[in-house]
């Protein structure tokens, strides 16, 4: 087995899943606003620390995505936030793409930026303790949307970024999302992802990246949030798996959701139905940031110096997604 093939397949063994900690300031701030907090660094760091020191990250988070300011920071206990995550036998990752920024040429979709340089800061990364990265990569749906161009710039970059991550020991997160917004079915949802995810591969074998040590971070097939035609649990599940199946190439050991605004309990349950559905050999696990981390954010504004009651919500959060992972998820477990 190849340490990068250890590295995916360690982050998610036993049903383990990656909490993805990565908000840009940006979005974190955002994220804080919404329940009114000041987005201080040390809020930003108190409230990522309550999470990274949760009960719940040695049986349940197998990894970390961190984002650049976060790796950086020292936690209360005089550890550096990798020596935190790591002391929970979880394992550090980053995001290491820069935004994604408008596509010159096609003026309603984007570009996902931050080649230049990368090799320089993942060697930084490497020696903070980060074993795994992060890109993403975003589409639109709509007719005419993605374009062809969107498809293939975004996999070129996937995959040139993905060919440096392995050059430094690392495993990539390869993450295009076929975001939900817009009123397309979920055949349209389907198709769309199914062709982005083909090209991202095509790119990636082109590069020569070793299958084996990446992990794919794909939308579930979900009809767009203003469709008239939803679709529900065993359909979501039944078309995601086969989306996947002709979509991704065997050697990929794991996939891990990212939930992309459905809530936490949607995500939890379609996680669950996947797994039931999953005829494949294919690890499918999840990779969440608002799904697992919304309710634990809302506990913790209420009183910031109140870790416990926060790790609770978190714990049982991680626990259920967990479940989940491996199809053992019911909904009665959530009260
Ligand atoms: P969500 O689960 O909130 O969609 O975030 C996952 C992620 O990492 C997006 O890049």
């Amino acid at each position: 087995m190849s340490e990068l093939n250890s590295i995916a397949l360690k982050i998610l063994s036993d049903g383990k899943g990656i909490l993805a900690a990565d908000e840009s300031t940006a979005t974190m701030t955002k994220r804080l606003d919404s329940v009114k907090i000041p987005s201080t660094p040390e809020n930003r760091l108190n409230f990522r620390e309550t999470l990274f020191s949760s009960s719940s990250m040695a049986e349940c988070i197998g990894g970390v995505i961190l984002y650049d300011e976060t790796i950086k920071q020292q936690s209360s206990k005089g550890k550096t936030i990798p020596e935190l995550i790591i002391s929970s036998k979880s394992i550090p990752g980053i995001k290491v793409d820069t935004g994604a920024k408008q596509l010159a040429g096609s003026t309603e979709e984007k570009i996902t930026e931050g080649l230049d340089g990368l090799r320089e800061r993942l060697k930084e990364y490497y020696k903070l303790g980060a074993r795994f990265t992060k890109w993403r990569g975003v589409y639109n749906i709509s007719r005419d949307y993605p374009s062809k161009l969107s498809i293939y710039s975004n996999a070129h970059a996937l995959a040139r970024y993905a060919a440096i991550v392995q050059e430094i020991n690392m495993v990539p997160i390869v993450e295009p999302e076929v975001l939900m917004s817009g009123d397309h079915s979920a055949e349209d949802c389907y198709n769309k992802t199914s062709e982005v995810i083909e090209k991202c591969f095509e790119e990636l074998i082109l590069h020569k990246i070793d299958l084996r040590g990446v992990i794919l971070k794909p939308n579930m097939i979900l009809a767009g949030t203003d469709s008239k035609n939803k679709i529900e649990g065993e359909d979501v599940a039944k078309l995601t798996v086969k989306c996947l199946k002709k979509s991704v190439p065997s050697e990929v050991p794991g996939i891990a959701f990212l939930s992309g605004g459905q809530t936490e309990i949607e995500s939890t349950e379609n996680l669950n139905l996947i797994n039931k559905y999953n005829d494949t050999k294919f690890i499918m696990s999840y990779s969440y940031g608002r799904a697992l981390q919304q309710s634990a954010l809302k506990k913790w504004s209420k009183n910031i110096k109140d870790i416990d009651s926060t790790q609770k919500v978190f714990n049982h959060r991680a626990k259920m997604n967990t479940l989940a992972a491996q199809g053992k998820w019911s909904r009665d477990l959530e009260n």
